[in-house]
This record gives structure tokens, sequence and C-alpha cells, in this order.
């Protein structure tokens, strides 16, 4: 059976696209469906490629039971082919990505992460913690599980019903 595939985006992928990663991961093994959705993240920046999640995002997650793994590459346009959700965690990035669109399968697979959540408003961004102090680690945490929440109704409805 072939699986459903998320590809989580922000700028660096050390904070904000690895911490939905994980948080997702987390929930879908939750729900026994590891082996259902592969799960990915990346950047549409090249400048932290190979590094590790950034140790405040892997810290405050770690708070949460949820574990950050993985190391920070770039986004590809041709990862359009590999994903069926390619999900930008700010407006910045969304448009970058759009940028990267070249076929209408891509147009479809592109959406804005916190969409899924219903609480959100349409277009809403993860904001970018990067500079700031640990109370936007928290933050990207609570809106990426609101998220993850809804992007995992959202498939199992659509993909494994
Ligand atoms: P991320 O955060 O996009 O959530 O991984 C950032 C990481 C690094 C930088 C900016 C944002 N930076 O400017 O180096």
């Amino acid at each position: 059976m072939s699986k459903v595939s998320v590809c989580f985006v922000c700028l660096g992928n050390i904070c904000r696209s690895p911490t939905a990663e994980g948080v997702f991961r987390h929930l879908v093994g939750e729900a026994g469906l590891g082996d259902r959705i592969h799960i990915d993240s990346a950047g549409t920046a090249a400048y932290h490629a190979g590094e590790s999640p950034d140790p405040r995002s892997t810290e405050h997650a770690a708070r949460r039971g949820i574990r950050l793994a993985g190391q920070a590459r770039q986004f590809l346009a041709k990862d359009f082919e590999r994903f069926d959700y390619v999900l930008a965690m700010d407006a910045a990035n969304f448009l970058e990505l759009q940028r990267q669109v070249k076929s209408e399968t891509a147009r479809k697979r592109l959406f804005h992460c916190r969409d899924f959540d219903g609480a959100s408003p349409k277009g809403a961004s993860v904001p970018d913690p990067y500079y700031g102090g640990e109370t936007g680690f928290e933050e990207v945490l609570d809106l990426c599980e609101a998220a993850c929440r809804g992007l995992l109704e959202h498939i199992r409805r659509e993909h494994l019903a």
C-alpha cells in the first residue's frame, strides 16, 4: 500500500519545520499510522544544511515528550513530485515555494500548514522563533500541534478511510 507523504517547509529547516515534523510523527505514531504516512521536512534556504535541529527547539519539544531528529536540507523543486503535501510554515516560504511550482499537480500539493488548523485564519504563519526568546519556541509547538492534529484528521478522511 502506498504511503501518504508529507513535507513541512520553513526557512532554515532547524526550528519550525523539524518541530512540525516531530509533532506530526508523534501524533501519527500514537494513532498507529506510522506505516501509512511518510514524514519529512526541508528549508527553502540552504544556510543550515546538514545541521541538527536548533537545541532550543529540541529542548522545548522534549519537555512535551516529542523527539526532534534529522539533518537540515534545502527543499528542491523536484520534491513536489515526491510529496503529496508540501506544507509551508509561513507566508514568505509559501511564496518562495509557489515560485518553484511548475505544474498543476505541484500547485495542488502546496498548502499553508496552519490552514489545517480550523481555528486559524486562512494563510496564517508560524512565526520564526530564531531571533526571539523562549516563548517563541513554545508558541511554535502550540501552533504545530493544532495544525498537525487537523492535518492528521484530513489525511485519515481523504486517504485512509
Ligand atoms: P526556521 O528558523 O526557518 O524555523 O528553521 C530559522 C533558522 C535560521 C534562520 C532563520 C530562521 N537564520 O536566519 O539563520
